[in-house]
């Protein structure tokens, strides 16, 4: 193999540089040239490109969002458009892609691994809902994010007997909800997975502050609705005086954590060492601490991952 490429696509999330950065690395270090591909899969059809070397990728590890910039493609969804993507790669004597994106992302490396580009795509999305990986790149970092938000939010909640509803992004995933709620010692996480009454609700709300408590906390995935919904059903019901706070693309930006970037280094030089083997059409991921490969296909049929039944039983026994 002589030269590889490397885009990111969708939403964008923090540990993307720096797995941009260790494709790069890693590509380099076996004698490849490695193209970087700007703004995702419009970049392919656009042939907007960059030989990336040491240099292009250093200083970036530690940098939110993507150096490469991301854009969601429409011409992508287009036979005419999939075969030129396939073809400009040729062109360019791409023999390997690596991806980085989210599910919708990896629709499009499946499509190009079928017009004959050999692809690994690496799982990116703060919402964690990506299968046949544990994690995906930027879900730690987007949950620091909202355990930081939520640690001030507190403070002055608890200066005013305040209830606070917090709304966090994720599409029809609630793992940051209630992964956060756990990490921030939040009263309850309303997400899609889980039915919830609002009228129980609104009781044990009452009951917490007739026993002293001076706040609290109700993160809302926004697959349930929106955070100003909830405040506003809570207010009909009890008159509670309550303040939302809508975390939205804030979640995604920001510094990558250790984890990230770790995660990023060992996906990105997994996904190149995969492909020097001769592997493709796969998806990255980590299970149990170990990367593992898995057919893309099959991760794509196997649709949107369920919450983690322990995470469900977690938040359930400290009372959310
Ligand atoms: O999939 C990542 C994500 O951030 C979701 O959590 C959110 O619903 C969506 O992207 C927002 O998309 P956009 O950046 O197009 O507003």
């Amino acid at each position: 193999m002589k030269r590889l490429a490397v885009l990111t696509s969708g939403g964008d999330c923090s540990g993307m540089n720096a797995a941009i950065r260790a494709v790069v690395r890693a590509g380099l270090a076996n004698g490849i040239e490695v193209v970087g591909i700007q703004k995702g899969y419009q970049g392919v059809i656009d042939r907007n490109y960059q030989l990336l070397t040491t240099r292009s990728v250093s200083g970036k590890l530690q940098l939110g969002g993507t150096f490469l910039q991301s854009a969601r493609c429409q011409t992508m969804f287009t036979q005419p458009g999939q075969r030129l993507a396939a073809e400009n790669l040729k062109g360019l004597g791409v023999e390997g892609l690596v991806v980085i994106g989210g599910d919708g992302s990896h629709r499009g490396a499946l499509i190009l691994q079928q017009h004959g580009i050999p692809v690994i795509a690496i799982p990116a999305s703060i919402d964690n809902d990506i299968p046949f990986t544990d994690m995906s790149l930027g879900v730690d970092t987007a949950l620091n994010n909202i355990v930081y938000a939520v640690d001030c939010l507190k403070d002055t909640a608890s200066s005013h007997d305040r209830t606070f509803v917090v709304e966090t992004m994720g599409r029809d995933c609630g793992y940051l909800a209630i992964a956060a709620a756990v990490a921030c010692g939040a009263e309850y996480a309303l997400i899609p997975e889980a039915p919830f009454a609002i009228d129980e609700i609104c009781t044990a709300l009452r009951r917490r502050y007739q026993e002293g408590r001076d706040n609290s906390i109700l993160m809302v995935a926004e697959g349930v609705g929106t955070a100003q919904a909830i405040a506003d059903q809570i207010k009909d019901r009890i008159g509670f005086e309550t303040r939302i706070m809508v975390l939205g693309h804030y979640q995604r930006g920001g510094s990558p954590s250790t984890f990230d970037r770790i995660l990023a280094a060992r996906f990105g030089v997994g996904a190149v060492e995969a492909l020097l083997r001769g592997e493709a059409g796969k998806m990255i991921g980590l299970a149990c601490g170990q990367l593992v490969l898995t057919d893309l296909a099959q991760a794509l049929a196997a649709g949107r991952k369920p919450i983690d039944p322990g995470l469900f039983r977690l938040a359930r026994t400290l009372g959310i």
